[in-house]
């Protein structure tokens, strides 16, 4: 997590290479629904591309990061690029399958973003693709600096 007035909090890494029979429950299930052609958005250390991958999945996982992109393909996955969501733009009929996994639907930013990219992703997928997403409310939180921060972002917005 980066806030823009500084704070960074790296969680616990270790997620991050988690194989799937220590993933939440909802994660595995969601595993379930993955058809076709894969496009996993975020795909950090590549933990589901990768678990895909090894069931005959055509997965590429993107990523802004170029060293997370690089762990991905020390790790064995085949397909791995370098690439922002804003740069995600796939000639259509593409994908059958949108992953956003680990809040990734957090990725879009704001509402006028995830409209556009949305209308995108539409555009680069199969008829019946699904967009399989895990998302957090940020404002369901007890940590005392979240709450000071978005106490302080009401103030500025009044
Ligand atoms: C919370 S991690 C989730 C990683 C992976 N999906 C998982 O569940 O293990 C978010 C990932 O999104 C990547 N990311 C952040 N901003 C991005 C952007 N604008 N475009 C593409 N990837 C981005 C980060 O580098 C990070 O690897």
């Amino acid at each position: 997590m980066e806030r823009e007035d500084g704070y960074i909090d790296v969680g616990d890494p270790k997620l991050y290479f988690t194989e799937y029979r220590d993933w939440a429950p909802f994660e595995q299930k969601a595993m379930e629904f993955v058809k076709g052609r894969v496009l996993d958005i975020g795909c950090g250390a590549g933990r589901h591309s990768l678990y895909l991958q090894q069931r005959g999945f055509d997965a590429l996982g993107i990523d802004n990061s170029p060293l997370a992109i690089k762990v991905c393909r020390l790790r064995g996955l085949k397909k791995a690029e370098v690439m922002t969501i804003d740069e995600v733009n796939f000639k259509p009929d593409s994908y059958d399958t949108i992953l956003m996994m680990g809040n990734n639907f957090g990725l879009f930013a704001n509402f006028r973003k995830a409209r556009r990219l949305l209308k995108r992703f539409c555009r680069m997928t199969s008829k019946d693709a699904l967009i399989i997403a895990g998302t957090n409310d940020i404002y369901r939180t007890e940590n005392p600096a979240h709450l000071r921060y978005q106490e302080s972002n009401r103030r500025r917005e009044e």
